[in-house]
């Protein structure tokens, strides 16, 4: 049987930045992706059609247009304004209604009609803060709601246990995930596919982004594009911004590894590992250049409550917690 005769299975990354669908095509993980992002425009009948006719996903709420996904850049850069995002520090703000519906918008476009005839949908979901702070409750329900519309059959998986299942096969799924995004980054330790301690921090690129402009009188949505075109953690910055950058990223390095070592520090719920356990970095904020460098010298520099075996980056950062969901999906449902 084709994979395209089969109920249809799929997984989910749901992340502050972007959402990844995941489906298997000719036996090989295939992706698509919508930036999690919004502007809104003033709303004219003409711009309407124009963006009707040019098939520009968008929304009208009178007195408004909202473009919303993988085009909103463009308008925002276009009309010199920031894009806007349905979700923070990796969940939906509950204060907005139309949050929601903008999630609901995007989703859609990925699924398109998929789920009308049955099959498995597996999404997911960031780990409880490692402080406590923030509820993941109204996130999951919500996300429930909306993609239940879909039809298809709901699972979640815990963010940075994805990232296991997506990329640490070859230790038989024992090992440290860490999904470094846009809003959040997301650990997982486990052991032979349990998870044994998941945790999540509210710091990723965005607030790299946000602190560097900040230092240099930049726009953030700029910093972020400059980031994502030219920066490396290579000791050798070449202007103002990209030092301001260096120094928030070596910050962020500093906070994960600080989390890290305090979730791991409580030994009465680490499992008694045989050997060091490998570490996967993904997560699209781990791409710049010497990110993986950078972070496994400061893990050697100090003790370290869980002998770690390599550290290693994953070859597709972008797609590793969708691949892991649909691996969860195909396997697991
Ligand atoms: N080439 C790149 N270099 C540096 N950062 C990048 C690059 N591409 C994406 N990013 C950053 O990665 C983050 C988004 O990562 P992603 O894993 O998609 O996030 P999320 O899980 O929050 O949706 C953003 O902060 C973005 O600026
Ligand atoms: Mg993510």
């Amino acid at each position: 049987m084709s994979d395209t005769e089969r109920e249809p299975c799929l997984g989910l990354d749901i992340g502050t930045s972007r959402i990844v669908l995941a489906r298997r095509v000719q036996g090989k993980p295939d992706f698509q992706a919508q930036l999690n992002a919004f502007v809104t425009i003033p709303f004219s009948k003409m711009t309407h059609k124009v963006l009707k006719r040019e098939g520009v996903p968008h929304k009208v709420r009178i007195p408004e247009i909202i473009i919303y996904g993988n085009e909103s850049p463009r308008f925002a850069e276009l009309f010199h304004l920031e894009t806007r995002r349905p979700m923070r520090h990796g969940v939906l703000n509950p204060g907005e209604r139309e949050n929601l519906d903008l999630l609901r918008q995007i989703v859609a476009s990925l699924l398109g009609g998929e789920g009308k005839g049955g099959g498995k949908l597996c999404y997911s979901l960031p780990a409880p803060r490692l402080d406590g702070s923030e509820e993941i409750q109204y996130h999951d329900a919500a996300l429930r709601q909306v993609l239940g519309e879909s039809g298809l059959e709901l699972r979640s998986i815990d963010e940075g246990l994805a990232v296991v299942y997506g990329e640490l096969e070859a230790s038989n799924y024992t090992g440290i995930g860490v999904s470094c995004g846009g809003g959040m980054c997301n650990v997982c330790l486990a052991y032979l596919s349990v998870p044994v301690i998941s945790f999540s921090i509210p710091t990723g690129g965005d607030l790299v982004d946000g602190r560097a402009a900040q230092a240099t009188g930049e726009v953030a949505t700029r910093v972020r594009l400059i980031k994502e075109r030219s920066f490396a953690l290579n000791g050798r910055p070449s202007d103002q911004l990209h030092r301001a950058l260096t120094v928030y990223y070596e910050d962020l390095i500093r906070t994960l590894l600080t989390a890290m070592r305090q979730a791991f520090s409580d030994t009465s719920r680490l499992p008694r590992l045989d050997r060091p356990v490998p570490l996967m970095l993904s997560g699209g904020s781990v791409l710049p250049e010497g990110f993986r460098e950078r972070f496994e010298a400061a893990l050697r520099k100090g003790e370290f409550p869980v002998p770690v075996s390599e550290v290693m980056q994953s070859a597709d950062p972008l797609h590793s917690t969708a691949k892991g969901a649909l691996m969860a999906a195909l396997t697991d449902m």
